[in-house]
């Protein structure tokens, strides 16, 4: 039976209600809250309990409540394959739908790092279990750097586009060599061309200096050393590089979870200068600062670090102009006890895409982001580059890929954590808003009401 789904009084962010109607996974109908479905029979726990209700047409009354199109995250790491102790596309999709997260961007840093044809479909393969919109990032080092032109110009490989670590991360993965990768790119790339952007001499030099005289194990090192080490200067620097050459070349280029307002200065004078030029923020980099490291710890080491309290501060301004194009988690999650070790050994990064929309609306409230930049940087700016183009809007013809969120305060635990690595640097924090579900191409894939 073809189920037809209506949906009565969804409040968009934008304030107006609206009724809307899903058929066969798409949107078919989005109209001003009429009386012509005003006794909708159902709210979302009748729905659940009503799987296989006998009627066609299945009422949900939203009673006002926020309506928000599904998140796409441009900016994840699944972990799989070769570090599913860590994370793998299962546990990935059961968070990411629980954020309100439909569709990712994974990076190549997994094992094997994602370098050849072979490595595309082998994940791909392992991606597609889960029911989570996705595309792939390739990486690039001396290896595959002649297989460039070929890979990037395949329609049929489910690639965003190409990521260069410009300095090093966690794992392998490096390229500085920009004269090179720039002859390497076919003519017309598809999708983006993303830079993890951290100067690697700076980061060794500064290295070097902090750390002369300790022993790599020593457990006394700070984790505060972290923001040092990767210093504010070392992104502005790369940034500034990559920026030059991207113009040298006309390159449109994105940079990857922005960490300070000198590189957003240095962005904003490219674009001025008609260079084509995206960037993205990670909540860590909003939200924390170098004062917190001293209840965190390990727990808040990640690359690029955490800033100063003015660095944020400002960030946080270009944040609310609007001026970063997209909100992305660089959901990068390691075991706790692989977290909690000494300075040198503990590995950078940390997860969140489980909180990806009640982060993100908290954060638009605290700023003052408007309304439409908030969907345009969780949704909707991202879907045409990325690839994803049926999702990001709440509009006919487009998925059924939407969010219930309620504005219910919930407390931020440990244990309620769905990744598989089962902390949050997020513990014990308030938020505003609680994801109630998430519907995916006409499906309910996450009601947490299921758990009651
Ligand atoms: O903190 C980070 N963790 N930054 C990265 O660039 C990589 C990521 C990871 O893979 O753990
Ligand atoms: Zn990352």
């Amino acid at each position: 039976m073809n189920q037809v789904y209506k949906f009565h009084n969804a409040k968009l962010l934008t304030g107006e209600c609206i009724d809307f109607i899903v058929e066969n996974g798409k949107i078919t109908d989005l109209l001003p809250v009429t009386t012509s479905i005003h006794n909708a029979k159902f709210d979302l726990a009748d729905f659940v309990k009503n799987r296989n209700p006998s009627t066609d047409i299945i009422n949900i009354d939203c009673k006002a409540e926020l309506i928000l199109p599904a998140a796409i995250d441009v900016h994840v790491h699944s972990r799989e394959p070769g570090f599913s102790h860590k994370e793998d596309w299962m546990t990935l999709s059961n968070a990411a739908f629980k954020g309100g997260v439909v569709a990712v961007c994974d990076m190549p840093n997994t094992l094997p790092p994602t370098m050849s044809r072979a490595d595309i479909e082998e994940k791909a393969h392992i991606a597609q279990k889960s029911k989570l919109a996705f595309k792939l990032y390739l990486g690039v080092g001396k290896a595959n750097i002649g297989s460039l032109k070929n890979i990037l110009s395949d329609p049929s490989l489910p690639l965003c586009g190409l990521k260069v670590y410009y300095g090093q991360s966690t794992g392998e993965l490096m390229y500085d060599d920009l004269e090179t990768l720039a002859k390497a790119l076919p003519e017309n790339m598809r999708g983006v061309l993303t830079f993890h952007s951290e100067d690697q001499c700076r980061i060794d030099h500064n290295e070097k200096e902090l750390l002369t005289g300790y022993n790599s194990k020593d457990d006394s090192l700070p984790y505060e050393l972290h923001s040092k080490i990767r210093s504010s200067d070392s992104a502005w620097q790369s940034t500034k590089v990559i920026l030059e050459w991207a113009k040298k070349w006309q390159q449109p280029v994105h940079i990857a979870h922005i960490s300070t307002p000198a590189e957003m200065e240095l962005i904003e004078e490219a674009r001025q200068g008609g260079l084509h030029v995206t960037a993205e923020v990670a909540p860590h980099h909003l939200i924390f600062s170098t004062d917190d490291y001293e209840h965190l710890g390990p727990l808040l080491k990640m690359n690029p670090p955490v800033r100063s309290p003015e660095e944020v501060h400002e960030l946080r301004n270009y944040f609310a102009k609007g001026l970063i194009d997209y909100f992305a988690t660089d959901h990068a999650p390691h075991t706790l006890v692989e977290k909690n070790q000494p300075y040198k050994l503990c590995p950078s990064g940390v997860p969140s895409i489980e909180y990806f929309w009640p982060l993100l609306l908290l954060l638009a409230d605290q700023t003052g982001l408007s309304p439409v930049q908030t969907l345009q940087m969780g949704a909707a700016k991202a879907a045409i580059p990325f690839g994803f183009s049926s999702l990001g809007k709440l509009e006919v013809g487009y998925d059924a890929s939407f969010v219930w969120i309620s504005r219910q305060t919930q407390t931020i635990r440990n244990k309620e954590v769905v990744s598989k690595c089962r902390w949050s640097p997020y513990d014990g924090m308030e938020l505003p808003y609680t994801v109630c579900a998430t519907w995916h191409k006409g499906q309910l894939v996450y009601n947490n009401k299921l758990n009651d």
